[in-house]
């Protein structure tokens, strides 16, 4: 598919992207380096950050990759100082990471609960907290004449009503939302850092369909979305590179 925007949308930018070795986070990985981005992955499998770095390199994408979980502090911590020692600036981060399961509430043990709203909420807050200094107006590898950075969240659309078998992920979701609001009015007004999010619906070949939705529901999802077929990767990627980069700014 041709990209509606200039390849060099994102020239020089740095953007760090947990969970963007695979699913959505690895789309999205790939278009910010094809539009000329550095990125740097963060996941929990070291195995599939080198697959991805590696697939990402192919296609002459400068891309680094770091093991980490978004649960823990000391690994956010070091991920976004190596992210910053690498490439010497970052300008965007994307919280893609999340967890997700099927159970009903019945079955879902509260560390169960606690499990998704760490990854999910509290891992998107943590990351914030731990970039905001390079992200800020006039931090670390940022320019005088530079504005400050971005943060994306990629949450989901499970929570806007209710959806079976998804309350921790429905309360992370409404979590993550709330804090997009929260920093696009304080970060915003305080740091010049632009927060945003984007809310998937339903995306085809992604470990949450994979795990989430068995094919014969998949198939009987179709008929009653207004296209009659899933979102694509793509489609969020694009989504993530217009709020991303200069596209949307007034001169
Ligand atoms: N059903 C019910 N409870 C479950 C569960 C399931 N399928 N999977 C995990 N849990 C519960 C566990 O029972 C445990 O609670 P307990 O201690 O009370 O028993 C708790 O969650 C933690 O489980 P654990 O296996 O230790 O977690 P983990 O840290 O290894 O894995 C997950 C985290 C469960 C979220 C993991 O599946 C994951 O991260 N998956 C990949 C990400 C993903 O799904 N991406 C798509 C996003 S749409």
């Amino acid at each position: 598919m041709e990209s509606p925007f200039r390849a060099d949308i994102v020239k020089g930018k740095v953007a760090l992207i947990t969970g963007g070795a695979s699913g959505i986070g690895l789309e999205i990985s790939t278009q910010f380096g094809n539009h000329g981005a550095s990125v740097a992955v963060m996941g929990r499998r070291k195995h599939i950050i080198d697959s991805a770095v590696e697939s990402l390199r192919s296609l002459g994408i400068s891309a680094i990759g770091f093991q980490g979980d978004v649960r823990k502090p000391e690994d956010a911590k070091r991920v976004v100082e190596s992210t910053f020692q690498h490439f010497g600036r970052i300008d965007i981060l994307v919280n893609a990471a999340a967890g997700n399961f099927l159970v009903s509430p019945e079955d879902l043990s509260p560390n169960g609960f606690r499990t998704v709203m760490d990854i999910d909420a509290v891992g998107t807050f943590t990351m914030c907290h731990e970039a905001l200094k390079y992200l800020k107006k006039g931090g670390p590898g940022r320019s005088s004449s530079d504005s400050g950075g971005v943060i994306l969240n990629i949450t989901a659309t499970l929570h806007y009503t209710a959806s079976w078998y998804q309350i921790h992920v429905s309360a992370a979701k409404a979590a993550v939302d709330a804090m997009t609001r929260n920093l696009a009015l304080e970060w915003g007004t305080d740091y010049d850092i632009r927060v945003n999010g984007i809310a998937p619906g339903p995306i085809g070949d992604t470990p949450g369909m994979s795990k989430l939705a068995p094919q014969e529901i998949d198939s009987k999802a179709r008929d009653y979305m207004p296209l009659f077929k899933l979102g694509e990767k793509w489609d969020i990627a694009m989504a993530a590179l217009y709020l991303s980069s200069d596209a949307g700014l007034v001169a």
